[in-house]
């Protein structure tokens, strides 16, 4: 039986090429989510695909936010934010919160249907599921804050195909 290869290939070894990284990620196919955040520092909110499940006690999940954004400095100071995970119909809702209609802020949340749940926090009606969360945690790594929200509430939405982003496009899935 041949042995297995131990060591990284020589063409991936060293200081990693950005753009390297940026090509492998844009092959690793992701859920789109809408995190918003209301609170003393308003309203704002951004599309992300890096959300991941923390572990079930407690309830908790984290989002990786680019700390140059205006939606990580009102999550900070807000304590708390939403995570929606989109429906292949809402695509638009999805270019919208990247920044790609020109909208910041509240502004964003001009489209859309809008309400709450425990946190005060938007939460998005036509989500495929929605998560409420208080901030947990929250880590500087270079870049970007890793942010650890526990969930306090869950609304379970429609039933209809998922919006995933893979190979720099969106999918329904
Ligand atoms: C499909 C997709 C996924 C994205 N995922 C993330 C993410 O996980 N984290 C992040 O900080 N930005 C992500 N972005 C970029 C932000 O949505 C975008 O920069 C946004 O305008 C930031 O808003 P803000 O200035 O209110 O923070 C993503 C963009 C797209 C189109």
């Amino acid at each position: 039986m041949p042995e297995r290869p131990t060591t990284t290939p020589p063409d991936l070894r060293g200081a990693l090429d950005p753009h390297l990284f940026r090509e492998g990620m844009s092959r690793v196919a992701g859920a789109v989510h809408i995190v918003a955040t209301d609170g003393q520092a308003g309203r704002a909110g951004f599309t992300a695909t890096a959300v991941a499940p923390v572990t079930d006690q407690p309830a908790s999940l984290l989002v990786c936010i680019n700390a140059a954004g205006r939606s990580a400095r009102s999550v900070q100071a807000n304590h708390a934010f939403s995570v929606n995970t989109l429906s292949a119909g809402d695509q638009a809702i999805a270019d919208i919160f990247a920044g790609r209609a020109g909208l910041e802020g509240r502004d964003r949340f001009s489209v859309g249907s809008w309400d709450t749940l425990e946190t005060g926090c938007p939460v998005l009606t036509t989500g495929l599921v929605a998560f409420d969360c208080r901030l947990m945690d929250s880590r500087l790594v270079a870049t970007h804050f890793v942010i650890i929200g526990e969930i306090v509430a869950i609304r379970l939405g429609q039933a209809a195909p998922a919006l995933v982003y893979s190979n720099r496009s969106y999918h329904a899935l």
